[in-house]
């Protein structure tokens, strides 16, 4: 979590931070500040802008009391340590006011480092965990005649623990932008004449045509003429650029009003070009990173899928895919539950990590875990170079293009495809290779023809906007929602739940419906809303059963069904009808209506749909 952002060129400094912290904007948005570095006859000086809040009040603050300089950094905060306060908005500098600093992460041993600078004299200013940082790295820097820069992060970086990305400006060389990083992300991009620095590459756009990922331990120095990296040993570093393939467009709302709305509304689209790039004839298509061979498939005997939040969600759908089409055993695990487990996992298993982003601490440290005991992982990520990505022994990718909105909405779809995708991979090699029960070619074929119909499908189901706009309005003032399903649509109760708490602020429980009678029946009460997905599948009628238990309890029920359900239609007071398809592709059309279901009702709250309150899009704290 939070966004950084350095830029040494000849455009405006403050302007091109400012753009590039409101495309960070998702990593956090507690409090914001910048730093630049102007040159007067000596050196130069550091002037700060910062606050509690979001852009906007900096963005008024700038506007007031305006920043020159040649060189720049800032930050976009989710606060961990310290709370929301003008003091604890980055930048920080010494007490000298030479080095300032921003950062990402979390320092783990900040209070002995804090405590020994406190005996030297240091004053502090917040509470943060940061601030030790820069009263550390002065320290060295300013100790001797010599002011050498890279020697004094190297010695900061040899008493940290824990993750971080600095950029680092001083009076002293007011031509030179410094990063490091170790364990959170950082890229850095090229222009003409003019470098760029942020925690991920939207940052880069407009300004940069190449990028260059910092790897952990790095240290970067930027001029406007130049980029050197070395490592922390001092070892000089050969760096590629590669070509920014981000395009502006993708990254702005366009005509929506909300991200989330553009993203749920790409859905069809990215679902489309998965298919494509997918499905050749009999062959299923992987990315050039899946490096799984055939034989390790085969000798996979069991799979445990580990993720957080949305991505836990589609991995429990995976689950269904793998145990269906490969008859293979697998466990999905809530990564911060399975790092902390006795992991009794061996070399048969396969590790899944599932995230969006690539970088959420816990599922990294999961994937750790598994490391440590040589068990193979394949990561399921949208985010290339992501930290996960460089870590898991293969990858493959979703392609569902930057996901900017908090709530993730295109990437689940896209996950659950690209699950039932790899599913299929898994069952073709193992059909292939004789295992016991793997699926047939003409099954095999049926999947692929019923997958192709997905978004048309799923166009149609986005054309029900209107009537849940309708519905919206009629439940946003309801206190609990009670969402219900079962089998391959229970995690989809979980899905539904949770995108309608992180943006409403709604109270919401998903449940798998057969567990009703054991507990949560009790919330059902009048006028409660329950909402029941209940295609017609395998366990229909046991839904059905349900709902009518609520319903008899005067619950006010919503229900997502299959198109033409009559009976549906009797028992509850809505439905959004989705096409008929089979029972495996229904997650990835029910999705959709409960998607939109939380977007209006948060909006007819009030509520900020893309900055919720308190979350931020890429959980890099543990
Ligand atoms: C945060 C986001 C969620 C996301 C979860 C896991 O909580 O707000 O939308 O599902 O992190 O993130 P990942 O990037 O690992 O999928």
């Amino acid at each position: 979590m939070c966004g950084i952002v350095g830029y040494i060129g000849r455009r405006n400094v403050s302007n091109v931070i400012m753009v590039g912290l409101e495309r960070l904007e998702y990593r956090g948005y507690d409090s914001c500040g910048i730093a630049t570095v102007s040159k007067t006859k000596d050196n130069g000086r550091i002037q700060i802008r910062k606050t509690a809040g979001r852009l906007q009040q900096l963005k008024e603050i700038l506007d007031r009391d305006p920043l020159n300089g040649v060189i720049g950094i800032g930050h976009t905060r989710w606060a961990t340590h310290g709370k929301v306060t003008d003091e604890n908005a980055h930048p920080f500098t010494d007490n000298s006011r030479t080095v300032a600093l921003v950062h990402n992460g979390i320092i783990e041993n900040y209070r002995e480092i804090r405590a020994g600078l406190k005996k030297k004299g240091c004053r502090f200013v917040s509470t943060t965990d940061t601030e030790v940082i820069v009263h550390l790295l002065a320290s060295y820097y300013l100790a001797g005649k010599r002011r050498d820069m890279v020697s004094a992060i190297r010695k900061t970086a040899a008493k940290l623990r824990g993750a971080y990305a600095l950029a680092v400006v001083s009076t002293l060389e007011p031509d030179r932008l410094y990063a490091v990083k170790t364990g959170s992300p950082l890229v850095i991009g090229q222009g003409q004449n003019e470098y760029v620095l942020a925690s991920d590459a939207p940052a880069l756009i407009g300004i940069a045509k190449r990028m260059l990922p910092l790897q952990d331990g790095e240290v970067a120095v930027m001029t406007a003429r130049g980029v050197s990296v070395t490592d922390l040993k001092g070892r000089k570093v050969d760096h590629q650029f590669s070509k920014l393939e981000l395009k502006e467009k993708a990254i702005t709302k366009g005509r929506y009003p909300h991200f989330m709305r553009k993203e749920i509304f790409e859905q069809p689209g990215v679902i489309r070009s998965n298919i494509a790039r997918r499905f050749r004839g009999r062959n299923i298509l992987m990315d050039p990173e899946f490096l799984l061979y055939p034989d390790e498939v085969e000798h996979t005997r069991r799979i445990v899928i580990q993720a957080c939040g949305t991505s836990y969600h589609a991995g429990l759908i995976g689950r269904y895919y793998f145990e269906k089409f490969c008859r293979l055993p697998v466990s999905v695990e809530i990564s911060s539950e399975l790092r902390t487990s006795e992991f009794i996992y061996d070399g048969e298993t396969l590790m899944l990590p599932i995230s969006q982003s690539g970088e959420t601490a816990d599922t990294l440290a999961a994937l750790r875990e598994a490391a440590v005991r040589e068990i193979r992982s394949l990561a399921v990520l949208n985010v290339r170079r992501s930290s996960i990505d460089r870590e898991a022994d293969s990858t493959v990718y979703i392609h569902a293009g930057p996901e900017i909105g908090v709530a993730s909405t295109k990437a689940y779809t896209a996950q659950i495809f690209t699950l039932l995708v790899l599913a299929l991979y898994f069952a073709h090699i193992r059909a292939e290779q004789g295992c016991k029960g793997s699926m047939t070619r003409r099954e095999f074929a049926e999947v692929v023809r019923a997958a192709s119909r997905l978004p048309d499908q799923m166009r149609r189901v986005l054309s029900l906007d209107r009537q849940i706009l309708e519905v919206a309005r009629k439940l946003s003032a309801a206190h609990d929602f009670l969402f219900l399903g079962r089998g391959i649509n229970y995690p989809t109760a979980l899905e539904g739940a949770l995108k309608l708490k992180e943006i409403s602020y709604v109270h919401a429980t998903g449940y798998p419906a057969g567990e009703m009678k054991h507990g949560p029946i009790s919330l059902v009460a009048e006028g409660v809303p329950v909402i029941g997905i209940a295609p017609k599948d395998s366990v229909y009628q046991k839904m059905l059963s349900n709902l009518a238990e609520a319903k008899a309890r005067n619950g006010r029920i919503i229900a997502v069904g299959t198109a033409g359900d009559r009976d549906l239609a009797e028992l509850a007071e809505e439905v959004f009808y989705v096409p008929k398809t089979p029972e495996y592709l229904s997650p990835i059309l029910a999705a959709l209506p409960l998607q939109l279901l939380a977007y209006h009702i948060a909006v007819l709250r009030g509520c900020d749909v893309d900055k919720p309150r308190n979350l931020a899009k890429s959980v890099t704290v543990e």
